[in-house]
């Protein structure tokens, strides 16, 4: 492990809850709540987390999500996430969930919104993480079901801060979200979504274009469109990037073949981020650390992974700049730390 990385004050832009339920968890879930898991262990069930792609992973992260019914999981769900955040020195947190995940099933969304926020309190009093929570929509699911949710997000507006788009890419593009995406935004919400994870570029035009979204999650598809780079740059359009989720779903090869570490050297404002830690591997210092072996880095490069995630987050201003002297403080502490110790020497 990185000293330099484990230190380094940390902020998450895009995390799953649903997809940090660990296989412990969910077997513990599934007994709680009566319910036969097809697997006989929780290292049985972590050896079938394979993928191919986004669909075959959505195929079992949704299964797992079944285990969770009453609001009491949703929270240990939530803080078994916040321990992890502490561990990794994670400040602030922006996490979505998936309401219709939950809704389709018969679980209310207020049990699910309800346990999260109340975990999410707890976090910022005992921990000390700042948090926020978007709720996304299933683009595999209808325009009509997305606006019926919403109705449910807009009666938690004093939980929710902004609406997002996930689940399968291919073949559900942004347009047909562009009507429920309008209404978020005339009631205040702020909007982001996945594009340009495994589809095409084009979906990233389209969700800042139709979706007026104030970050792109994953968005690594841009490398394909010179002209979109420029554009995110100047308009400062941060990406949301979550490196070990696109080994595991196959986006990129491997880590040394990943174009995060290129982006963020042509000036694009991208972040690290652990997506689902849960089936993808890791969580913000290993993705942190599975950067750092395969691209060689300064520390001044890694802390910008801070710095950027700072500026995209939902943050009120004088947080941020609470926060952006944290990450200064930490690469000034660190560089005399070195300093001294290469003067001993
Ligand atoms: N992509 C799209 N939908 C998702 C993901 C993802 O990486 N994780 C959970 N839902
Ligand atoms: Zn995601």
């Amino acid at each position: 492990m990185n000293a330099f990385i484990q230190g380094l004050p940390k902020v998450e832009l895009h995390l799953h809850i649903e997809g940090s339920l660990e296989p412990e968890l969910l077997f513990q879930l599934a007994q709680r709540n009566g319910i036969e898991l097809p697997y006989s262990s929780p290292e049985q069930l972590r050896r079938a987390y394979e993928f191919d792609d986004l669909q075959s992973f959505l195929d079992i992260y949704y299964q797992g999500a079944d285990a969770l019914r009453t609001e009491q999981d949703f929270y240990d769900l939530t803080w078994a996430y916040l321990e992890r955040c502490k561990a990794d020195n994670v400040i602030h947190t922006e996490i979505f969930f998936d309401p219709q995940t939950h809704t389709e099933r018969g679980i209310a969304f207020e049990t699910v919104i309800n346990g999260i926020h109340r975990a999410l309190e707890s976090g910022q009093k005992q921990l000390g993480i700042s948090s926020q929570i978007i709720a996304c929509f299933l683009r595999h699911l209808s325009e009509e079901s997305a606006i019926q949710t919403f109705a449910d997000v807009l009666k938690h507006q004093d939980k929710i801060v902004g609406v997002g788009l996930d689940s399968s890419e291919l073949g559900h593009p942004p347009e047909k979200f562009k009507r429920v995406f309008q209404q978020a935004k005339q009631a205040g919400f702020l909007t982001v979504a996945h594009a340009g994870e495994e589809g095409p570029a084009q979906n990233i035009v389209d969700a800042i274009e139709m979706l007026s979204v104030s970050r792109v999650d994953h968005g690594v598809q841009c490398m394909t469109d010179e002209a979109l780079i420029e554009e995110l740059i100047e308009t400062k359009m941060p990406l949301t990037v979550c490196p070990l989720s696109n080994i595991k779903l196959r986006v990129f090869d491997v880590m040394e073949d990943h174009n995060i570490v290129e982006l963020l050297r042509k000036g694009v404002v991208v972040t690290i981020n652990s997506d689902d830690p849960a089936y993808f591997g890791g969580y913000m210092s290993d993705n942190f650390n599975a950067v750092s072996q395969a691209h060689e880095m300064t520390h001044q490069e890694l802390a910008q992974f801070s710095l950027n995630a700072i500026d995209a987050s939902f943050i009120e201003a004088p947080l941020k700049q609470q926060y952006r002297e944290l990450v200064q403080g930490y690469l000034t502490k660190t560089k005399v730390k070195a300093d001294s110790e290469q003067s001993v020497v």
